[in-house]
């Protein structure tokens, strides 16, 4: 059990900081999905209203541990003001002149953001003293913590973790959606459950489909890492994404399924391309030729196949609840978003309770135009949902614990 906050109204002229995960993707400066950003508001909002001074903290992809412009929260400052209706102010460090003299003059229901944490070595250091270290100096500004970020729980880095334990601590509305959402898929989950899983990187996603698979009924498997799997059915795949050290952890993947008896769904054809790029030529091919294609064994795999994508949307429909992450191919480029489109839209349309998991899975179905609404719930959490599927404990969940 979390740790919620009970009622708002107590913090009235309190300083409450609220650690977000306003880690959003950029390009040159604009925010291209600020799905994080408006999933953050409901927490931000209360806070305000009730008169709290809120002080909101995140990350923004990987500096290391020095500031960098392009990785700077200013533009998030800006939307999440328009967003509110409400102006934000930003400072231009986390926790040096700028910060505090914002804060100075921060009154009831203002709202800060803070530079991004990562521009400070403490905030994911290896050395427990210097997050420590770090903490401290953010739990100065602050009388609370809400903590938020739900894409950020599964890091232990100084403001998920040692931060909660120094103030005292509360989970925010957004994990609490995100969790009462994952525990409807653990708890059980309402049969057929089928799991969707792309992306490029099989080793990535080595945990969650040892610990599903005896859980569910079907696993469809997509995107880069599906090439790992033709391979270790014995196929050859040019120069497709291939992970030659996982073949033999996939084989047995592919064996467990079966004596557990999980249907595993494979593409049977794949769109196959001469280079990586978004005016590549292509062609679809059966799985299993395509180095008989026009482009030999140099071809590219970067999307399942129209007939694939098909079974795999009817695997959806007919399931009665569906967890997806990852894209099925580089939906980037127009050629090759076929398969995730078909896979998004059957989820969208799947009376099946339906979830997509965070990060590229989530910007896909935005950037493909569906509508929010058509899911049961888009977490905001990619690894963060992954590794709670995994069964794996969340440093930033077990911190607020009772
Ligand atoms: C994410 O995008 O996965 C979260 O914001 C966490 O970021 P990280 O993977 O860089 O720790
Ligand atoms: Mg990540």
């Amino acid at each position: 059990m979390l740790r919620t906050l009970g009622a708002y109204s107590d913090l009235k002229g309190k300083r409450v900081i609220v650690r977000c995960d306003l880690n959003v993707p950029l390009e040159n400066s604009k925010i291209t999905d600020d799905g994080r950003i408006r999933a953050s508001l409901p927490t931000i909002k209360k806070l305000s209203d009730a008169g709290a001074i809120v002080i909101v903290i995140s990350h923004l992809g990987r500096p290391e541990g020095t500031p960098e412009k392009k990785y700077s929260l200013e533009p998030v400052a800006a939307r999440l003001s328009e967003l509110l209706g409400k102006s934000v102010a930003f400072a231009t460090d986390t926790i040096g002149t700028s910060a505090r003299e914002k804060l100075a003059s921060a009154s009831g229901g203002s709202i800060t953001l803070l530079e991004n944490l990562r521009f400070n070595p403490g905030e994911a250091s290896k050395d427990l003293s210097e997050r420590e270290a770090f903490a401290r100096q953010i739990a100065d500004f602050g009388d609370v913590l809400v903590s938020d970020g739900f894409g950020v729980v599964h890091r232990k880095q100084a403001s998920v973790y040692e931060l909660a334990k120094i103030l005292p601590s509360y989970a925010g509305e957004l994990i609490s959606t995100e969790l009462g959402v994952l525990e409807k898929l653990t708890v059980a989950p309402e049969r057929p459950y089928t799991v969707v899983l792309g992306g490029s990187k099989v080793s990535d996603k080595l945990g969650v489909i040892e610990n599903l698979l005896p859980k569910i009924n079907k696993l469809l498997i997509g995107g880069g890492m599906v090439f790992t799997f033709l391979a270790a059915n014995g196929l050859r795949v040019g120069k497709s994404l291939l992970e030659e050290d996982q073949i033999e952890k996939v084989q047995g993947f592919i064996a467990k399924a079966k004596s557990l008896g999980v249907e595993l769904l494979l593409p049977k054809d794949i769109v196959v391309a001469d280079k990586f790029a978004a005016n590549a030529k292509h062609e679809t091919v059966p799985s299993s030729a395509i180095e008989q294609s026009s482009f030999g064994d140099s071809a590219i795999g970067l999307d399942i196949g129209p007939e694939s994508a098909k079974e795999f949307a009817q695997a959806v429909l007919s399931s009665k609840t569906v967890f997806w992450n990852g894209p099925m191919g580089v939906f980037e480029f127009d050629s090759f978003a076929n398969g995730t489109r078909e896979v998004a839209k059957a989820l969208s349309e799947t009376d099946g309770f339906s979830v997509v998991g965070g990060g590229d899975s989530a910007a896909a179905v935005r950037k493909l135009g569906f509508s929010e609404n058509a899911f049961d719930h888009i977490s905001t959490g990619g690894g963060a949902s992954l590794e709670f599927l995994e069964g794996k404990s969340l440093p930033g969940l077990e911190v607020l614990n009772v």
